[in-house]
C-alpha cells in the first residue's frame, strides 16, 4: 500500500492534502519518498521555527527522553518552570504575569477563553449578572474546537456543527468603529490576531488597537491576543505586537496565547495572563486550583524541548534575522511585475503573496481549483520544488523556518517570480 493509500483508507478525510508524502527533514529542506528534495517555506505551517531535525531540537528531546518524559500536573517539574519563567521574564519582558501550559492552539485559546468567563464574573453587570461575551474578528481563525469555531470569525468552519458555542460576537477586522459599536454591558474581552493567518496575512491596523486599548479603560474589558501563529519571533519580534504596532500605539494585552512555533515541532501550547489587579487578585490567578487543567500541559520532555527552542531562538538573534530576511524579500521583489501578484503584505518572516485571481492566464488550472488562485500557485510551486502554504482565496504564505539563509531565500524567490509569472 502506497502511503496516500494507507492515508485514504485509514483517516478521517477531514484534511484535503496535496499528493505528496514526505519522508525526511534537515534544515530548510525536505525529502520526498522518492527522494526529491523541496525547500519548505511552509514549516509545518509556521511551526518549524528552527528548520527540521535541529540538532538542539534533537539533543533536548534524547536528553530529557532518558531522565523524565511525563508527569502529571500533580507534581512540580523543573522543566515546566524555567520555561515558564523564559515565557514570562524574556518573551513578555518582565511585566510579571503567570503561565498555562497546553498541547494545542485551540487548546490555548480555549483557556483564554475560561479566563475571559472567569473574569467577566468576577466584575459582574450592574445587575449582578456575570458578563460572558467575547468580541472576535471576522475572517479570524482561533482553531478547531467547538469554542474555537465559535471565536473563529469565518462561518464556513461553524457549517454543520450547530448549534454555535454562545458567548462571541464579531466586528470586521480593523473596523475601529464596528468594535465601538459591539461593545456592550455583556462584554468581557476582545480578542484579535495582531496578523490574521488564516484569514490572508493581514496586520491589525494601529486605529484598531488604539480602540480597543480605549475600549478597555473605559468598559473595563480584557484584550487577548492569538499570537499562535504570529508569535516567538515570526513576525521580527518575540511579541508580534511590538514588530506591527508603531511604537507610539504599542501596549501590552492582558493575555496572549502561543503554539505552534512554541516548541519548533513538538506539541504545546500556552497561555499568559498579566497581573491585573481583578478585585482582590491579579488576573493570572483567577483561574484556581480545580478550574483548568490539561493532562499533557506542560510535560517535562515538551517543556525542555520549548525552552530550548526558544533559548536558540535567543542566542543565534532568530528574531532580527527574521526581520531582515523579511526586508530582503521584499526589496528583491520590488521590482518584480507580474500582473496575478497584487500586494505582498506581512511583516518578518509571515508573508503573504496576494493574488488576484482575474489576472491569472492559466485559466484551465484556476477551474481545476475551484477559482482558488492560492491553491493553482501552491501546487505548481510544489511541483517546482517549493513548498508554501495557502490561505483563503488568494493569497500564498511564506513560513519558512527563522534560521533560514539568504541563499536559501534567494532560490525560493527564484522559483516563485517564475511561476507567479507562468500563471
Ligand atoms: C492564529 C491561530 N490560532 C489558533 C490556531 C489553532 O492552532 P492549533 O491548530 O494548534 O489548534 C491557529 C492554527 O492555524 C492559528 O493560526
Amino acid at each position: 500500500m502506497t502511503t496516500s493509500d494507507l492515508t485514504t483508507r485509514y483517516i478521517v478525510p477531514s484534511y484535503g492534502r496535496f499528493p505528496l508524502a514526505l519522508a525526511r527533514g534537515e534544515g530548510t529542506r525536505v525529502w520526498d519518498e522518492n527522494g526529491r528534495e523541496y525547500l519548505d517555506f511552509g514549516a509545518g505551517i509556521a511551526v518549524c521555527s528552527l528548520g527540521h531535525c535541529h540538532p538542539v531540537i534533537t539533543r533536548a528531546l534524547q536528553e530529557q527522553a532518558g531522565i523524565l518524559i511525563h508527569t502529571s500536573n500533580l507534581y512540580h517539574t523543573r522543566p515546566q518552570g524555567l520555561l515558564a519563567k523564559h515565557l514570562v521574564e524574556k518573551v513578555m519582558g518582565g511585566q510579571g504575569g503567570k503561565i498555562f501550559f497546553a498541547n494545542s492552539g485551540a487548546e490555548a485559546n480555549e483557556g483564554l477563553y475560561k479566563l475571559a468567563r472567569k473574569f467577566g464574573h468576577s466584575r459582574p453587570t450592574a445587575l449582578g449578572t456575570p458578563r460572558t461575551e467575547i468580541i472576535t474578528c471576522l475572517e479570524s481563525f482561533h482553531g478547531r474546537t467547538l469554542a474555537g469555531i465559535a471565536a473563529t470569525g469565518q462561518p464556513k468552519f461553524r457549517d454543520g456543527f450547530a448549534p454555535d458555542m454562545p458567548g462571541f460576537r464579531y466586528v470586521p477586522y480593523n473596523d475601529a468603529d464596528a468594535l465601538r459599536a459591539a461593545v456592550s454591558d455583556q462584554t468581557a474581552a476582545i480578542l484579535f490576531e495582531v496578523i490574521q493567518g488564516e484569514g490572508g496575512i493581514r496586520p491589525v491596523t494601529p486605529a484598531f488597537a488604539r480602540e480597543a486599548l480605549e475600549l478597555r479603560e473605559q468598559h473595563d474589558l480584557l484584550i487577548m491576543f492569538d499570537d499562535v501563529q504570529a508569535g516567538l519571533g515570526r513576525t521580527g519580534d518575540l511579541r508580534s505586537w511590538h514588530s506591527v504596532l508603531p511604537p507610539a500605539d504599542r501596549f501590552e494585552p492582558d493575555a496572549v496565547s502561543w503554539a505552534k512555533g512554541l516548541g519548533g515541532g513538538f506539541p504545546i501550547g500556552a497561555f499568559w495572563a498579566s497581573e491585573r489587579a481583578v478585585d482582590d487578585r491579579p488576573l493570572c490567578d483567577l483561574l484556581g486550583p480545580g478550574t483548568h487543567a490539561s493532562t499533557f500541559g506542560g510535560t517535562p520532555l515538551g517543556s525542555a524541548v520549548s525552552l530550548a527552542v526558544l533559548e536558540e531562538i535567543e542566542r543565534a538573534g532568530l528574531c532580527d534575522h527574521a526581520l531582515q530576511m523579511g526586508q530582503h524579500i521584499r526589496q528583491s521583489i520590488a521590482g518584480w511585475e507580474i500582473p496575478c501578484l497584487s500586494e505582498v503584505r506581512g511583516q518578518g518572516l509571515m508573508l503573504g503573496f496576494d493574488l488576484d485571481p482575474s489576472a491569472v492566464q492559466d485559466t484551465a488550472g484556476l477551474a481545476g481549483c475551484q477559482g482558488r488562485a492560492c491553491l493553482l500557485a501552491t501546487q505548481k510551486l510544489m511541483s517546482a520544488g517549493l513548498l508554501t502554504v495557502p490561505s483563503g482565496e488568494r493569497v500564498v504564505r511564506l513560513l519558512p523556518p527563522l534560521n533560514v539563509s539568504a541563499a536559501d531565500v534567494d532560490a525560493a524567490l527564484s522559483i516563485l517570480r517564475d511561476v507567479l509569472t507562468s500563471l
